[in-house]
C-alpha cells in the first residue's frame, strides 16, 4: 500500500473545452498555480476487490473507475481498496477533482511500482481531470495539449499568495466536463475562445518569468472574464456566480485600483480567488472578510506538486 498527497491548482490562463477524440486533452493550453493548504490525502491498497471511499463514504464514481479500467489496460493491476480525504469541500469550485486524481495515480504508481515519471503520472491524472494533470507539479506549472504538464517556475521563485473568498458550500449544478462540452457545441463565441488563448497563454508564461505582478494580473483577469463570457454565451447559460462572487470581484477590483497588488480569478464555480502579493495579504484577506456574501476566507501560499507520503 502507499500514501499520496496532492494539492488544487487554479488556472491563471483557463482552458475550457477538450480536442475531440479520446484521451482527455483539453483543446488549449493553460497556466496554473498549485494551492499550498487545501490538500487530498489517498490511500491505495491491493484488496480482493474494487473500492471507493471518499471523505468516509462508499462511493461509485465513473470518472475513477475508468481512469482505473485504462491503467489496467496498460498494467498488470490487482484489485484495489482506494481510499480518500480532502480538508476542503468537494465540487464547489475549489478543484477538487484535480487534487484528487493527481493522489490517486500517484498513489498507484507507488503501491503497484508502475514506476511512472512525473510527466507520464500527469498524462494519466488527465484522463481523470484534465486540470488534475498540472497537480502533479508545484508552483506555476503548465498544461500544453500536445507537451502535457509541466513545471515553469518553482513556487519559491516567486512566492505568491492566494485568498479564497468562500461564497457557497453548495456542489454545482453543471459539472466542468459537461459544461465545456455544452460550451463547444453551442457557443458563438466558442471560436473566438479558441483562437485567443494562446495569446493569453505566452503573455502569462513572459509575466511569469519576468515576475511582473501587474502583467500577470492583467492576463489572468482577462483570461478569467473571457471564460464566464464564454460559459453565458452557452446555451442554456452558464452562470456559476452568485451575489457574492460580484462583491468580491468588485472588492478585488477597488483594491487594486487603489494600488494593491492583487488580482481575481474564478473557475466554474462562485469561489474567487484574490492571487497577491505577500505584503498585500492580509489587507486583501480583511477586505474580502468584511463581505456579507463571503461566508469564510482561505489564506494559502504556493503548494508542491503530488506527491508519497509516509502512512
Ligand atoms: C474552469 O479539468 O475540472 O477550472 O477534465 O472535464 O474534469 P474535466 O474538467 P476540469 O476543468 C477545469 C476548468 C477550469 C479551467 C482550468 O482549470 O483551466
Amino acid at each position: 500500500m502507499a500514501v499520496a498527497v496532492a494539492h488544487p491548482n487554479i488556472a491563471l490562463v483557463k482552458y475550457w473545452g477538450k480536442r475531440p477524440g479520446h484521451g482527455n486533452v483539453p483543446a488549449t493550453p493553460s497556466l496554473s498555480i498549485t494551492l499550498d493548504g487545501l490538500t487530498t490525502r489517498t490511500r491505495v491498497d491491493a484488496a480482493a476487490e474494487d473500492s471507493l471511499e471518499i471523505n468516509g463514504e462508499g462511493r461509485q464514481d465513473a470518472k475513477v473507475a475508468g481512469l482505473i479500467a485504462a491503467l489496467r489496460e496498460r498494467f498488470v493491476l490487482p484489485a484495489m481498496r482506494i481510499t480518500s480525504c480532502g480538508n476542503f469541500p468537494v465540487g464547489a469550485g475549489l478543484a477538487s477533482s484535480a487534487s484528487g486524481f493527481a493522489a490517486l495515480v500517484t498513489a498507484v504508481d507507488e503501491t503497484f511500482s508502475l514506476g511512472l515519471s512525473p510527466s507520464a503520472r500527469a498524462a494519466w491524472a488527465r484522463r481523470g481531470s484534465a486540470s488534475a494533470a498540472r497537480s502533479l507539479f508545484g508552483g506555476f506549472v503548465a498544461l500544453d495539449p500536445d507537451a502535457g504538464a509541466s513545471a515553469v517556475l518553482d513556487r519559491d521563485e516567486w512566492p505568491l499568495e492566494v485568498v479564497i473568498a468562500v461564497t457557497s458550500d453548495a456542489v454545482k449544478a453543471v459539472s466542468s466536463t459537461e459544461g465545456m462540452e455544452r460550451s463547444r457545441s453551442t457557443s458563438p463565441f466558442y471560436g473566438a475562445w479558441m483562437q485567443s488563448t494562446a495569446t493569453d497563454f505566452d503573455e502569462a508564461c513572459r509575466a511569469i518569468r519576468l515576475r511582473d505582478f501587474e502583467a500577470l494580473a492583467d492576463t489572468a483577469e482577462h483570461s478569467c472574464l473571457k471564460l464566464h463570457a464564454l460559459m453565458l454565451s452557452t446555451r442554456p447559460g452558464l452562470l456559476y456566480w452568485n451575489a457574492g462572487t460580484i462583491d468580491a470581484i468588485r472588492a478585488v477590483r477597488g483594491l487594486r485600483g487603489a494600488g494593491t497588488p492583487v488580482f481575481f480569478t474564478i473557475d466554474a464555480g462562485p469561489q474567487v480567488k484574490a492571487v497577491c502579493l505577500p505584503a498585500a495579504t492580509t489587507t486583501v484577506a480583511d477586505r474580502l472578510r468584511e463581505l456579507s456574501g463571503v461566508k469564510r476566507v482561505m489564506r494559502v501560499g504556493l503548494g508542491a506538486g503530488a506527491r508519497v507520503v509516509e502512512d
